[in-house]
């Protein structure tokens, strides 16, 4: 267990965490407008009273990380996922059936970029309070996760853009259409892409709720979110995962390429042993790592990151001290 200690300094935390209700939310991921786990957070942080939109990619846009990738035709030349829009239409616009849920056929970036600038403003929206990316299918953990996931570059953009912005991901990585979303499972539970909705939204819900008339994040600072595989599809062994303060190097993982002489391509290969993605150089290094704690217990990791990438003087704890402060009602050391 480990204890942190402050110098106290309640003026200070106040200028950055403000109480919004009814928040305005721009969420978005990598995998789609169209597919359940967005659609499961969304409709969980509208029932928490907020003012929520998607504007998220036409199609699956997995591994794209801060790409910007913008559509080069006016209308879609195919389907969007699950053929929810048809060829022809426009390459931006909304949902049928939601004038709130809106697909853009680029990147996870572009997305992002194309909700802050183009569909919020529409609704009166100048700035959303917070950009909540996800969830993935899929963790997101460890450094070479952090820069070639798009759930995660769609949070480092916002943050660059002056908004909050929380990155969610679950292990679980059956990635389906948001109408096969099951109310209940065969094992009479939730449906993980509820779950993992449900308690992203959860998570968002708390962190605005302690805020109290200003920023929900400091400016330039990031959570990344990873929840271990929800097992509702067969059991209640991991349903409610609790929210565990971790860092995100220490056991992490990269990929390799190896070339296939028969086929002539390079497939991926996992290397597991890269000690670059076990230093620690910033934040607290008695912290458990996200690729540990989420691979081997019933616990979702919850690191806290800046964009400010360079090397550390010493400055930036003090900051990241406060904003794990602010999590201890519902993050806990572990
Ligand atoms: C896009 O489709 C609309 C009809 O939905 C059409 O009026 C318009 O000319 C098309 N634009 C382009 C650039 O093809
Ligand atoms: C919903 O339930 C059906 C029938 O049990 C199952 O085949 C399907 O995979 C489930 N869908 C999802 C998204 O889990
Ligand atoms: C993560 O797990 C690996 C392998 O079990 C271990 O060597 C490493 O110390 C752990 N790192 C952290 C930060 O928990």
């Amino acid at each position: 267990m480990y204890l942190l200690t402050f110098s106290s300094s309640a003026a200070v935390l106040a200028t950055f965490f403000s109480v919004v209700n009814g928040a305005n939310i721009l969420i978005t991921n990598d995998d789609g407008f169209g597919t359940g786990n967005i659609r499961e957070m969304y409709k969980a942080m509208k029932a928490y009273g907020h003012n929520v939109f998607i504007v998220a990619p036409a199609t699956d846009q997995s591994g794209k990380g801060g790409s910007l990738t913008y559509a080069t035709t006016a209308n879609l030349t195919e389907d969007t996922e699950f053929g929810l829009v048809k060829a022809g239409a426009p390459s931006v616009g909304p949902d049928p059936l939601d004038d709130h849920i809106w697909y853009y056929d680029g990147s996870p970036v572009a997305a992002a970029s194309v909700g802050i600038d183009y569909v919020l403003p529409k609704f009166g929206v100048s700035s959303p309070d917070v950009v909540m990316s996800g969830p993935n299918y899929g963790d997101n953990v460890g450094g070479f996760a952090f820069t070639s996931s798009g759930t995660i570059g769609a949070t480092y953009y916002a943050i660059g853009r002056g908004i909050p912005a929380i990155a969610f991901s679950a292990a679980n990585s059956a990635s389906a259409s948001y109408k096969d979303v099951n109310a209940t499972t065969s094992v009479g539970l939730k449906d993980p892409q509820t779950i993992a909705g449900e308690l992203s939204a959860t998570f968002a819900n708390d962190l605005i709720k302690k805020t109290k008339g200003g920023r929900v994040l400091p400016l330039g600072y990031g959570i990344n979110v990873n929840m271990p595989d929800i097992t509702s599809a067969t059991s209640d062994n991991c349903i409610s995962p609790p929210f565990v303060h971790t860092r995100m190097t220490g056991g992490a993982w990269t990929l390799g390429v190896t070339y296939n002489e028969a086929t002539g391509l390079f497939t991926e290969r996992e290397i597991t042993s890269e000690s670059a993605l076990d230093v620690c150089i910033n934040g607290n290094c008695y912290l458990p790592s996200e690729t540990n704690l989420t691979s081997t217990t019933c616990k979702s990791a919850v690191t806290v990151f800046t964009i400010d990438y360079d090397a550390p003087s010493g400055e930036g704890s003090s900051t990241l001290a406060k904003i794990r402060e602010s999590l201890e009602a519902f993050v806990i050391h572990w």
